[in-house]
């Protein structure tokens, strides 16, 4: 058993400590915002539902579920690209921004769903894909064809008559990010796959394209965009020889640069501002100060963003310290106190499966700890991201060889390892743990053949566990990951502190408890959760006769001058703070 002493603690807790005189958060009417009090649902709308037998998703099986949606309690719903495209990169190579991959469904496929959605008070949010498109979009086709043709310049382009291009990094072809067109004698610039060439954000012509795209989707009534890889929108355009190995710090050197943010502006007055949409930039450059510039509200640019420090804590089978999760949490928090929000989450289509690497998969520990990961997301500062699944504890899925990979990623790096020599054994590992392709599995709905996704043959292997890890299986269940997660979306929605709350840090150092208190005006809530498998015992005092929100155990015992934590117990308790 751990004891862990804190008198500040207790001081926290009876609101001893603080001034007299002290500034209490309070929710004005100027920084209350729908976005800032919505919970997002990620759909990745491959995996999610097949109607018609193809063995890939679409927008009727969204339909089918959207009482389903509305049953979790969540608010938003951010959906990844569906556009027409050759699918090299799942969709994020657009060849086509206004019309819908047939296999996804009709365009009015698309608006029965975005209706029924805001029928039930759900907001949608765009993927916008536009710091590279597919090589297939006819503006490339054109661009590639001639260097006179007018859509040449939509593309960045290095003449072959200057010679071979400065390297540069490419984060999905390890022969790097330049590729040789001969119609035109020169290479265009791809930060992505070959096939997702980098648009030129310099051309007037280019910007106005995006704005006009964005606003054909705010007219149908999306409610807001996700910005894909924005941060590398703009660039240093003279194409400098950079240090060698920049590569490991490539935002610094590839994106945000200052033009970026009068792009921003521009956005902002052409599309976000005139439709009360909200705009959310995947990635927050590389310092704080990045970060703020993309989302304080007095710049008028974007209203959120998503850094990578969390998910790039636990990248390989050796993981994590909860030491290191508090700190990038807690920092982020401070940073954002006062001005700016960002979006708190632990997965998404990027990233493995969230219980798979900051909780614990395993049969006897994945119900607990993943409803301790979602009080956690559910209770701090921040938006909410949810990636579906993860509402049931879905795991990541055992593909220890290359052969079972589709995805562009995992084939790029697997590539590069071999020509590098790597140690090939070493590098599935790592990747079995990590890739992407763990969390894009079809959606785990019953029993039935192929998790209730499909009829037909699935483009991706369902995860074997789907027998046990199932919505059906769950939905009756009321100790489940599912119930759990209703439950704790309706206490963030009753609880303004959950959302606007200061959010102040208790047992820095304590290795298996994450503890915090979220503050508002009067209110005060106090979080505990324990990451670890193992008991844990913090002592502290009254407690004894609060009010709990939220148990993923049947009991707690507050009696006493200390609390023992079950393993991956989260609790959160109602203070009575002294006014
Ligand atoms: C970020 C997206 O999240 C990822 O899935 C995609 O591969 C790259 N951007 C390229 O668009």
């Amino acid at each position: 058993m751990d004891k862990f002493l804190l008198i500040l603690f207790l001081l926290v807790l009876t609101g001893s400590c603080r001034n007299e005189v002290e500034q209490k958060t309070v929710a004005t009417e100027k920084n209350k915002k729908w976005w800032k009090e919505g919970i997002l649902y990620q759909l990745y709308p491959q995996s999610f539902k097949d109607t018609d037998g193809d063995g890939f998703g679409d927008f009727p099986g969204v339909v089918e579920k959207l009482d389903y949606l509305e049953s979790l309690g969540i608010t938003m719903v951010w959906m990844n690209p569906f556009f027409e495209s050759p699918l090299v990169d799942n969709g994020y190579d657009v060849s086509d921004y206004r019309a819908i991959l047939p296999r996804y469904g009709t365009m009015d496929d698309f608006d029965a769903m975005l209706d029924g959605m805001h029928e039930r008070g759900i907001k949608f949010v765009l993927d916008v894909v536009v710091n590279h498109s597919s090589d297939q979009h006819k503006w490339f086709k054109g661009a590639s064809s001639s260097r006179d043709n007018e859509y040449h310049d939509y593309y960045h382009w290095w003449p072959a008559e200057k010679g071979e291009p400065p390297h540069r990094h490419s984060l999905f072809d390890p022969e790097g990010g330049w590729d040789y067109v001969e119609a035109v004698d020169a290479y265009y610039l791809h930060t992505f796959a070959e096939v997702q060439p980098d648009l030129n954000w310099e051309n007037p012509k280019v910007r106005q394209e995006v704005y006009d795209i964005m606003k054909f989707w705010a007219e149908k009534g999306v409610d807001g965009f996700r910005m894909d890889a924005f941060q590398f929108a703009s660039k240093d355009t003279t194409f400098p020889e950079f240090p060698k190995g920049h590569e490991k710090d490539f935002i610094k050197w590839y994106g945000m640069r200052p033009q970026l943010h009068d792009y921003l502006k521009e956005m902002n007055n052409e599309v976000i501002r005139k439709y009360d949409v909200f705009a959310v930039s995947e990635g927050a450059g590389s310092t704080f100060e990045d970060a703020h510039k993309l989302v304080d509200a007095d710049r008028n640019e974007l209203q959120m963003a998503y850094h990578f420090e969390t998910v790039d804590l636990s990248r390989t089978p050796e993981g994590y310290t909860l030491k290191e999760f508090k700190d990038v949490f807690t920092s982020w928090d401070e940073s954002f106190a006062e001005e700016g929000w960002i979006s708190i989450f632990l997965s998404n289509h990027d990233n493995a499966r969230m219980v798979s690497r900051f909780g614990n998969d395993s049969p006897e520990f994945r119900t607990v700890s993943t409803q301790m990961l979602n009080t956690f997301l559910l209770s701090m500062r921040g938006t909410p991201y949810i990636y579906y699944g993860d509402e049931l504890g879905m795991t990541n899925l055992d593909m220890p060889k290359i052969e079972e990979y589709v995805d562009i990623d995992a084939k790029g790096k697997y590539k590069a390892a071999m020509a590098n020599n790597e140690d090939m054994d070493a590098f599935m590992e790592v990747l079995n743990y990590s890739s992407r392709e763990n969390g894009r599995t079809p959606m785990q709905w019953d029993t039935t053949a192929n998790a209730g996704f499909t009829n037909g043959t699935p483009w991706k292997k369902v995860n074997p566990n789907y027998r046990e890890i199932n919505v059906a299986a769950q939905e009756n269940d009321p100790n489940s990951v599912l119930s759990h997660f209703k439950k704790m979306t309706e206490v963030r929605k009753k609880n303004p502190v959950l959302v606007y709350g200061d959010y102040e840090l208790l047992l820095p150092e304590h290795e298996q408890v994450y503890a915090y208190t979220r503050t508002l005006g009067e209110d005060r809530v106090l979080v505990l959760l324990n990451f670890s498998e193992r008991e844990s015992t913090i002592d502290m005092e009254k407690l004894n006769g609060q009010n709990i929100l939220i148990n993923n155990y049947d009991d707690l015992d507050l009696e006493g001058t200390s609390v023992t934590l079950q393993p991956y117990q989260a609790v959160i308790v109602s203070m009575e703070t002294e006014s």
